[in-house]
C-alpha cells in the first residue's frame, strides 16, 4: 500500500476529472463524432475512449503501483487499490446530444470505493466525497458544497427514479416496478449518473436499476453514503459488484428491499 491520503487520492481524481473535462466537451455535439459498437453491441465514441486514455496516463504518472479497472481498456495491475473508471456514463445521451452524461472516477481499496469523482460538464456540475469527509457538488464557478440525502420517511411521499422500464423487465421485475410506483409519490426515469446524484442531494428519495457493471456504480457510492444515502444491490448486498442498484436515502431502505422481494 502507499502513504496517499483519502484527500490526495481526492485531489488527483478531481484533476483527472478536470482533464477528462476538456475532452469530453469538446466531443459533444460534434459533427466528426465517431461512433463504434462494442462486441458486447452497445455503442462507444472516440470520446469514451480518449477520456479513459487521459484517466489512465494521469493514474500511471501518479500512482504507478495502483490498479485499473476501465470500462472500455479493461484491468492492468493487482494491486489492493484500484482505480474503477467509466469515462463516459451515458454514453447513448452523449451520442444523441443530451446533456445527462458524466466521467466516473472511483478509487476502491480492498474492493470498497472509498473516493469518487462524478464530473458533468454538459450539466456544468460535479460531484465528489472520500470517505469520512463528507459529499460536495459543484456548480461550475462556484465553491463546492455540501450535500445530504432527504428525510422522506414513506415509501407513499418518495419521488422514484427507476431509469428503464426495458432494464426492470429484462431482470424480471417488471411486476415490483408496477406495484412500487402505485405506492410511490412520483416515478422518473432520470438515469445513468445524475439519478444518482438528485438522490445525493436530496431532489431524489429512491433509485433502482438492473444490468449494470462495477464501473458504472463504483464511483456512485462514496457519494451517496457521504450524502447520508444507502447504496446496496436490489436484494440488499454492498458494494459495486453485484450486477444491479438500489439507492435510498437511507431511511427508505428496508421497506425498498421489502418491496422489491414480494413475487
Ligand atoms: C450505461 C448507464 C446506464 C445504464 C446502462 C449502462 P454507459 O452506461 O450506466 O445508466 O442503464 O446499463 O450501460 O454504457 O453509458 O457507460
Ligand atoms: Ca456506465
Ligand atoms: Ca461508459
Amino acid at each position: 500500500m502507499t502513504d496517499f491520503s483519502l484527500a490526495d487520492d481526492l485531489s488527483l481524481a478531481l484533476a483527472l476529472a478536470g482533464d477528462a473535462d476538456l475532452i469530453s466537451l469538446d466531443r459533444f455535439t460534434a459533427l466528426d463524432l465517431v461512433v463504434t459498437t462494442k462486441p458486447d453491441r452497445t455503442p462507444v465514441t472516440d470520446a469514451d475512449q480518449a477520456v479513459e486514455r487521459s484517466i489512465r496516463a494521469g493514474i500511471r504518472a501518479a500512482r504507478p503501483n495502483d490498479s485499473i479497472l476501465g470500462e472500455e481498456y479493461g484491468t492492468e495491475g493487482d494491486s489492493r487499490r484500484q482505480w474503477i473508471i467509466d469515462p463516459i456514463d451515458g454514453t447513448a445521451n452523449f451520442l444523441r446530444g443530451l446533456p445527462i452524461w458524466g466521467t466516473l472516477i472511483a478509487l476502491a481499496i480492498d474492493g470498497v470505493p472509498v473516493v469518487s469523482v462524478v464530473s458533468s460538464p454538459a450539466l456544468g456540475k460535479r460531484w465528489h466525497a472520500a470517505r469520512g469527509h463528507g459529499a460536495f457538488a459543484q456548480v461550475r464557478g462556484e465553491e463546492p458544497k455540501p450535500i445530504h440525502v432527504s428525510a422522506v420517511e414513506k415509501l407513499e411521499d418518495a419521488f422514484i427514479s427507476y431509469n428503464s422500464i426495458q432494464g426492470w423487465d429484462g431482470a424480471g421485475y417488471l411486476d415490483q416496478l408496477v406495484e412500487l410506483s402505485r405506492g410511490v409519490w412520483r416515478a422518473r426515469a432520470v438515469g445513468d449518473m445524475w439519478a444518482y446524484m438528485l438522490l445525493a442531494e436530496g431532489s431524489l428519495d429512491l433509485v433502482g436499476e438492473f444490468d449494470l457493471q462495477p464501473y458504472d456504480m463504483a464511483a456512485l457510492i462514496p457519494i451517496i453514503e457521504e450524502a447520508g444515502g444507502r447504496f446496496t444491490s436490489v436484494t440488499g448486498e454492498p458494494g459495486p459488484w453485484h450486477g444491479n442498484a438500489l439507492a435510498t436515502n437511507g431511511v427508505l431502505h428496508e421497506s425498498a428491499l421489502e418491496a422489491l422481494a414480494r413475487r
